[in-house]
């Protein structure tokens, strides 16, 4: 099939990132002209040569730079239309170095804030969780404030990061034979794939409807308790774990008494699996759609899909999150 020759120039920010790569290649399977800015030193990192080389093959124009050098930035900005920033949660506040440059440059039809998480205005998040959430909410009224047009993409919880690899689990020593569960495992979350997170985003692109709106990436088969995730699992294996339940009140200790980054970890999981935080508000047009209901032509993959088609990753997130703790990592 022949894909269809956008306009719209994108430029992505943290492209050879965990989310970034998602974007880049969507962005150019979707036909945009696809710029990625990547640091010198990224072009020769060995670990980063295999993403650096499907950009090359995807024909991605890549654009020496550092949100460090406003300079540059504002140069390859003027060249584009719409920014996406992927870069790490560690780096959001340097996301202001990008809000500058594009507010210099002029010209940004769309700028797109690293988000990818939990829509942040409703958290309940604390301690390591609420300054994550609430650095994400000061910078979305910092570009509200200055004019900029934006979309936010709420994707909930992320596959590869919140269902961990068989080979993520090797360094446990107990068997797995045994699942950590916040709360009573009943609340619904939204677990997605990052193709389809990447799709998703990249849909929105030249749309109005979505223009300094949030677009929520939650599909009813991808809405699910814990409990429920881990039995879909458990037909996949053929496997019966014995689900060990942790309070709310345990959790908090749990998250007072831990070290970076187990207490964040703790933190963001407890707002979802706890809170309710990806499905106790109802999306508004005033403020947001939802992807799978705005773009039905999107095919995304289900959580029943997903774990037929990957056999390595399981629901162990906590199991592997508390063993870094006794281990020392
Ligand atoms: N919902 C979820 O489950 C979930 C999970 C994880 C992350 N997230 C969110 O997704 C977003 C992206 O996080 P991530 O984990 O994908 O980040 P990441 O993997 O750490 O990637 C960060 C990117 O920023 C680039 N970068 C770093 N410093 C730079 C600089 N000075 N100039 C230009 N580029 C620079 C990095 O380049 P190098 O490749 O050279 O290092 C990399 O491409 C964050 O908002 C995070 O909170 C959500």
């Amino acid at each position: 099939m022949a894909i269809e020759v956008m306009t719209t120039k994108i430029l992505v920010i943290g492209g050879t990132g965990y989310m970034g790569k998602f974007i880049v290649e969507a962005s150019v399977k979707a036909g945009y002209p696809t710029f990625a800015l990547i640091r010198e030193s990224t072009l020769s990192n060995p670990r980063k040569s295999s993403i650096i080389q499907n950009f090359k093959n995807l024909s991605v124009n890549i654009v020496l730079g550092d949100i460090y050098d406003h300079e540059t930035l504002v140069k390859v900005i003027k060249q584009v239309d719409v920014v996406i920033s992927t870069v790490s949660h560690t780096q959001l506040t340097d996301q202001y170095k990008i809000l500058a440059a594009i507010k210099e440059a002029g010209n940004i039809k769309r700028f797109f804030p690293s988000e990818f998480g939990n829509d942040v205005d409703q958290n309940h998040g604390v301690n390591e969780g609420k300054n994550l959430f609430e650095t994400k909410v000061k910078f979305r009224r910092d570009v509200e404030a200055a004019g900029i047009p934006h979309t936010y993409v709420v994707a909930n919880f992320l596959t590869q990061h919140f269902l961990p690899s068989m080979s993520q689990l090797m360094h446990i020593t107990s068997t797995l034979d045994t699942i950590i569960i916040l709360g009573d495992g009943n609340t619904k979350s939204t677990f997605n794939p990052e193709e389809g997170v990447a799709a998703f985003t990249i849909k929105t692109i030249d749309d109005p409807r979505t223009l300094n709106k949030i677009l929520y990436i939650r599909p009813t088969e991808n809405t699910l308790s814990y409990n429920d995730l881990i039995s879909l699992w458990e037909k996949e294996t053929r496997k019966t774990l014995k689900r060990v339940y942790i309070s709310e009140e345990q959790v908090l200790k749990m998250i007072q008494e831990s070290p970076y980054p187990i207490n964040m970890g703790l933190a963001v999981c407890l707002a979802a699996y706890v809170k309710g935080d990806h499905t106790n508000f109802e999306i508004v047009p005033s403020i947001g759609f939802e992807a799978s209901k705005l773009y039905p032509e999107v095919k995304y993959t289900t959580m029943d899909e997903y774990f037929q088609e990957n056999h390595d990753r399981t629901p162990f997130y906590l199991n592997w999150l508390l063993s870094l703790n006794v281990n020392g990592q």
